[in-house]
């Protein structure tokens, strides 16, 4: 009996610890580091902390590029975006709520090449933008399908950013079932156990 205990302590105690990740969390940390590489350069996300990030998708906090209790703005906030592009690239938190993630997913393939433009690339969906092509090394490197899987994978990140709560309730519920199963295991031991012997009674 003892030992029963303590095993159904064990595998209550293991999804708390975090000993590893879920599919969708490593697609999701795939998405993230390709934002911090490609993306933060000029697009802040700064409705987001990376501690918060960092906890909903299961990334050491060692790991993070900055301290888990800052917001993760960009490096060009504050500096002369306008000079250099002509506006302030905007902020991408909530960008897959306005936009929809088969847009950006679009958009995200869609550059193309024209010499007309000053960054030498346009794109399908927003022409005359002033964005460069900043996935194009990725996109060169990669087989068509690799690449469009990276994308969905930052369009994934991009997905959570604009609502982390969906991420959060997942969890919550997968772990609130979890409970209620060991649960019922141990109620079941308990009733086992008083009732081995039942108390005569005055019948
Ligand atoms: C070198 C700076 C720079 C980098 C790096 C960059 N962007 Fe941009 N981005 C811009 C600028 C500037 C705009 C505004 C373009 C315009 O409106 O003409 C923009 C616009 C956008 C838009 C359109 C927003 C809208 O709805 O109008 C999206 C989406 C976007 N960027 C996503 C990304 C993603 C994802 C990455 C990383 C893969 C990225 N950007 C990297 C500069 C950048």
């Amino acid at each position: 009996m003892k030992r029963v205990l303590f095993f159904g302590l064990f595998l209550a105690v293991l999804p708390l610890s975090g000993w590893s990740s879920t599919p969708d969390q490593i697609r999701l940390q795939a998405g993230f580091w390709t934002f911090v590489q490609y993306c933060q350069g000029c697009h802040s996300t700064r409705y987001q902390r990376y501690g918060q990030v960092a906890g909903d998708l299961d990334i050491a906090p060692e790991q993070l590029p900055a301290r888990p209790g800052d917001r993760m703005l960009s490096s060009l906030d504050g500096q002369d975006a306008r000079a250099w592009f002509g506006l302030q690239p905007p902020d991408l938190t909530l960008i897959a709520r306005v936009r929809g993630t088969d847009w950006l997913q679009d958009f995200l393939q869609g550059f193309y090449a024209d010499p007309a433009r000053p960054f030498g690339v346009n794109n399908r969906l927003l022409p005359g933008l002033a964005m460069p092509h900043v996935l194009a090394p990725l996109q060169a490197q990669l087989s068509a399908a690799d690449y469009a899987a990276r994308v969905r994978d930052l369009v994934d990140f991009l997905a959570y950013s604009a609502a982390p709560f969906r991420q959060e309730s997942r969890q919550l519920g997968a772990g609130v079932l979890l409970f209620l199963g060991i649960f019922t295991v141990f109620a079941w031991l308990l009733k086992r156990e008083y009732w081995k012997d039942p108390p005569a009674g005055p019948h």
